[in-house]
C-alpha cells in the first residue's frame, strides 16, 4: 500500500503531482566490506523504502518536503548552488548534479515530496534508497532512458563525489535492481549479477535494530577504505593483482607477510575470507542449506569483529545471543557497521519466539528497546502509478 497521497503532495505544494515512484532500502545477507575490495555482496532489496511524488517547474529550481523530517519545511534548492548544506536534500542534490556530469542536465525544476518507512541511520540504506528513488523520478521528469542499473551507479558517484562517503556499490544495486522474493549475489568488479530464491517456507530475514545510530560511521569507514588500499598496494608490489578480493585464502596466506602494518593486513584477511564466506554461501543456499549458510553469517559477523573491527557491544551481543536460540540458523552485524542492525535467518514459524526472546534479553542488558523488522526480499526501485506526462 502506497504511504503517500495526491492530497498530501497538494497540502504542501498546492497542485497535483505527475509522478509516483518507490525505492526500497537493502539488507545485506553477507558479504560486507568486499564492494570496494572488488569482491561479492549477497544482499536483498526490503519491503521497507521510500516513496516519492513529483511535480515539473518552470523556474528550473528544484523544491524538497520530507513528511519524515517536516520541521525542514521545503528545502528550495537552485542546481548550481554548492551540495554540501547537511541537510537531507544534499543526497537528492547530490544526484541531480551527477546527472548533468554524466551529461543529463536538468530538462526543468521539479518539486519532490518524500515519506518513507525505512528507519534512518540504522544501516539499511536509506540514503542509498533516497539516491536511488531521485534518479528514478529524474529519469520520468526528463523522458530519460536511462537503466537501473545506471541509476545505481550514479547514486553511487553521487554519494562518493559530493556527499564524500567513499561506499562501494552494493547499496545502490539492491535497491535499484532488487527483485521479489529473491536475493542478490553482485560481482562487484564485474557487476554480474546472479538471482537467488529465498525459500520463504523454511526460513525468515529478520532485522534487529540496536538503536545505536551509525553516526561515526563515515569517517570510519573511509579510514578502512584506506587502509584497505594500503594493504592492496603493498600485495601488489608482489603479485600484481587489481583488487583484494581476487586473491583466494590460500593466495592471501602467502602474501600477507608483504603487509608490514598489522592493522592494514588484519583489513585485508577480513575482505579475503569474507569474499570467499560469500561464495560458498551462495551455494549452499542454492542446495538449500540452511544451516552452512548461517554458519557463513555467524563467522562473518566474528570476522567484522576482530578483523575489521566495525561491530560495537550492542550489536556483538544481539549476534550471540540469537546464536545461543535453536531456531536461528545464522546471525551477525550488517552493512556498515558501527551500530545499525542485525540480520538473523531465523527457521519459518518462530519470528515470533525470536522477537519476544531478543528483546527481552536486549533490554536486559542495555535497557534498551529493540526494534525488529520481519522483511520480504523485495522488488527494486520502480514507479507506482501512471499519471500524466
Ligand atoms: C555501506 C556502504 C556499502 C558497503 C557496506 C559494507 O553500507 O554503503 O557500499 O561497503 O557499507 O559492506
Amino acid at each position: 500500500m502506497p504511504v503517500l497521497s495526491e492530497s498530501e503532495f497538494r497540502a504542501v505544494f498546492g497542485r497535483p503531482h505527475e509522478f509516483h515512484c518507490f525505492a526500497p532500502g537493502r539488507v545485506n545477507l553477507i558479504g560486507d566490506h568486499t564492494d570496494y575490495n572488488g569482491g561479492s555482496v549477497f544482499p536483498c532489496a526490503i519491503d521497507l523504502g521510500i516513496e516519492c511524488m513529483a511535480a515539473r517547474r518552470s523556474d528550473g529550481r528544484f523544491g524538497f518536503y520530507s513528511a519524515n523530517f517536516p520541521q525542514t519545511g521545503v528545502a528550495e534548492r537552485c542546481p548550481d548552488q554548492p551540495v554540501q548544506s547537511d541537510c537531507w536534500s544534499d543526497y537528492p542534490m547530490a544526484v541531480i548534479r551527477t546527472f548533468r556530469q554524466f551529461g543529463y542536465p536538468p530538462e526543468c525544476g521539479a518539486d519532490f515530496l518524500f515519506k518513507g518507512n525505512l528507519p534512518d541511520g540504522a544501516g539499511l540504506s536509506s540514503s542509498a534508497a533516497l539516491e536511488v528513488l531521485t534518479g528514478i523520478m529524474l529519469r520520468e521528469l526528463w523522458h530519460l532512458s536511462v537503466t537501473n542499473q545506471q541509476i545505481a551507479v550514479f547514486g553511487q558517484f553521487a554519494e562518493n563525489r559530493f556527499i564524500g562517503v567513499n561506499c562501494g556499490i552494493m547499496d545502490q544495486f539492491a535497491s535499484a535492481m532488487g527483485r521479489n522474493g529473491q536475493a542478490l549475489l553482485l560481482d562487484t568488479f564485474t557487476l554480474d549479477v546472479n538471482y537467488a530464491p529465498i525459500d520463504a517456507d523454511t526460513a525468515s530475514v529478520v532485522i534487529v535494530n540496536s538503536g545505536v545510530k551509525h553516526s561515526l560511521a563515515s569517517s570510519a569507514y573511509n579510514t578502512r577504505r584506506k587502509e584497505c588500499e594500503a594493504a592492496l598496494s603493498c600485495i601488489d608490489a608482489q603479485k600484481k593483482i587489481p583488487a583484494l578480493c581476487s586473491l583466494s585464502m590460500e593466495e592471501f596466506d602467502g602474501l600477507q607477510s608483504c603487509v608490514k602494518d598489522e592493522t592494514c593486513r588484519r583489513r585485508a584477511r577480513h575482505a579475503v575470507s569474507e569474499n570467499s564466506r560469500t561464495a560458498a554461501a551462495a551455494e549452499a543456499l542454492r542446495k538449500g542449506d540452511f544451516a552452512g549458510f548461517g554458519r557463513l553469517m555467524n563467522e562473518s559477523h566474528v570476522s567484522l569483529r576482530d578483523d575489521y573491527e566495525v561491530s560495537c557491544a550492542e550489536l556483538d551481543f544481539l549476534a550471540s545471543a540469537a546464536w545461543k536460540m535453536p531456531f536461528v540458523y545464522g546471525a551477525r552485524m550488517t552493512g556498515g557497521g558501527f551500530g545499525g542492525c542485525t540480520v538473523n535467518l531465523v527457521r519459518r514459524g518462530y519470528e515470533q519466539a525470536f522477537s519476544d526472546e531478543i528483546k527481552k534479553a536486549y533490554a536486559g542488558q542495555f535497557n534498551i528497546n529493540c526494534e525488529i523488522y520481519r522483511v520480504a526480499p523485495g522488488e527494486g526501485a520502480h514507479r507506482i502509478n501512471e499519471k500524466g506526462g
